[in-house]
């Protein structure tokens, strides 16, 4: 046994609301055309284990590339950023984190770690593990929606914030440049912003990560439909979808979609919502961007950051990106 208090874990997501934006959220997918559902609502303790599981399949390269690429740098973005206080959106296990923390405290500079992550009994044993790991440091978890919560981030430390896993792909491009720009609004000139991206390749091998032989991404997309059964009441046939992932080369992004193989009519009770699916209509569940890292630099600065190319790194598989928020 340790010493220390368990970590002070401060919550800021309202279940209600969260509840609220899930009817909002499946009103407004489900009735437009292609019908979408965000990606958000994936991550039940369900789909959080499913995702785990992806993480360790052979197709799926990206958590490997992007952990090798921390071991190899961390030591480099600890000293450019010169953070005290390291922020992790979306860090669930905080896994890979434990490589950048260990950096950062080899660098004796790093005061505070505030993982944030919309999943409280994730955060909770992270938070615990963490604290247990790095006696010095003071860790404190936030429970929040990185789209929405950015305004409940620390100030006054210098920062750095981790934004990893190529999960900013998940946004549509207008959601992309709207949430950099809050991010950018929400730190002071000189803190960090440390962002991992996947990288375009050939389509091949991108399908592949995203149709796994085993099956499970096709379980975690659909587990999607689950998640509405349950929390709306909702009657989805899961036999009756089937995954359909496609790289869009126009938009250099995997499109991962359910299709109804037979006319679906589906009741929402929770949503007050009845909707009919025709034959072959398709649902898209998740979007998943690549990137190309000098228009990434673009990107980052039309919100805010400056990028220097010496700052990013990639193994042409994946790419880290460090940018700082321009005065
Ligand atoms: C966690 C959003 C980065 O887009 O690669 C993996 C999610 N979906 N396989 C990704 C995911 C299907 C993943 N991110």
């Amino acid at each position: 046994m340790t010493g220390r208090p368990e970590p002070v874990v401060r919550v800021v997501l309202d279940p209600e609301r969260a509840a609220g934006s899930l009817v909002a959220d499946v009103r407004r997918g489900l009735g437009s055309a292609p019908r979408t559902l965000p990606p958000k609502w994936l991550y039940d303790d369900r789909g959080s284990e499913l995702f785990d599981q992806i993480t360790r399949l052979p197709e799926y390269y990206p958590t490997e590339a992007e952990r090798r690429l921390l071991v190899e740098h961390a030591a480099a973005i600890a000293r450019v950023s010169g953070a005290t206080t390291v922020v992790e959106l979306g860090s669930g296990t905080s896994d890979k984190t434990r490589t950048l923390l260990d950096a950062f405290t080899a660098a004796g500079s790093l005061r505070r770690f505030v993982p944030v992550d919309v999943s409280e009994a994730t955060l909770r044993s992270a938070a615990l593990m963490l604290a247990q790991r790095y006696p010095e440091l003071a860790v404190e978890p936030l429970v929040g929606d990185f789209t929405l919560h950015l305004g409940h981030l620390p100030t006054g430390d210098r920062k750095l914030v981790a934004f990893l896993g190529g999960t900013i792909g998940n946004f549509y491009v207008e959601e992309r440049a709207a949430f950099l720009g809050a991010l950018a609004d929400s730190l002071d000139p000189g803190d960090a912003l440390l962002l991992g991206t996947d990288v375009v390749k050939d389509a091949d091998r991108l399908v592949a990560a995203y149709h796994d032989s085993a099956g499970v991404t096709a379980e975690f997309i659909l587990n999607s439909l689950t998640v509405l059964n349950r929390e709306l009441g909702a009657d989805f046939d899961l036999d009756a979808f089937v995954y359909v992932p496609f790289w869009d080369p126009a938009m250099e992004r995997i499109d991962m979609r359910l299709r109804a193989e037979t006319p679906q009519r589906v009741t929402l009770p929770g949503a007050d919502l009845v909707v009919d699916i025709a034959a072959g209509e398709e649902i898209r569940v998740e979007i998943s961007t690549k990137f190309r890292p000098e228009n990434l630099r673009d990107e980052l600065a039309a919100a805010g950051f400056s990028a220097d190319p010496a700052h990013q790194w990639t193994d042409g598989d994946f790419a880290l990106t460090l940018a700082h928020r321009l005065p």
